[in-house]
């Protein structure tokens, strides 16, 4: 498959699993306001597919971006500042998605302690992930 082939589903791919890093910790927000038994359930079923559907979508995104670093070597050599600084985003990101999904057991099992302004800061972590992945990779800075 042709490299742009790759950069487009890469990119594709970047995309959905964000959805999900930017709409799974907005559920948080509603579940640590929520009293009613019947709403929190709702919610909960829903960020449990959320959480499963943005895992499997995240697979191909860090697969098809290691395949252009290590198969096609772009981002290696000299002057590739850029791809070691975006790939300690990609790992922050990794383990955001980890704690989104430690974060759901402890919903689900009715230990959440965090109020909903918490989850409200925490939601944007992803935001400047992805602003600093994107300048990164676009402007090679370094
Ligand atoms: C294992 C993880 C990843 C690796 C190894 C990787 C690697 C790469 C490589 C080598 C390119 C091609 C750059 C070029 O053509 O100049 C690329 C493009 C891109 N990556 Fe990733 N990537 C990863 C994850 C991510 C993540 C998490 C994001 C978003 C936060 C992201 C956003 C982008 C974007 C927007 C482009 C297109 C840039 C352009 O048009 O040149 N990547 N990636």
């Amino acid at each position: 498959m042709g490299f742009l082939w790759i950069k487009a589903l890469h990119i594709f791919f970047v995309a959905s699993w964000f959805a999900g890093l930017f709409y799974l910790p907005r559920i948080y927000v509603n579940l640590a306001m929520e009293t009613d038994k019947g709403a929190t359930a709702r919610l909960l079923l829903m960020a449990r597919k959320l959480y499963r559907f943005m895992t499997i979508l995240a697979v191909p995104a860090l697969v098809l971006g290691l395949w252009m670093w290590l198969g096609y070597g772009v981002g290696k050599g000299p002057g590739s500042g850029w791809m070691h600084a975006k790939l300690a985003i990609v790992v922050f990101l990794v383990l955001y998605h980890h704690g989104c999904g430690v974060l759901l057991r402890k919903f689900e099992q009715g230990a959440n302690t965090h109020s909903h302004k918490w989850y409200r800061w925490f939601n944007e972590a992803p935001t400047l992930g992805l602003l600093g992945a994107v300048v990164l990779v676009v402007l090679k800075p370094f």
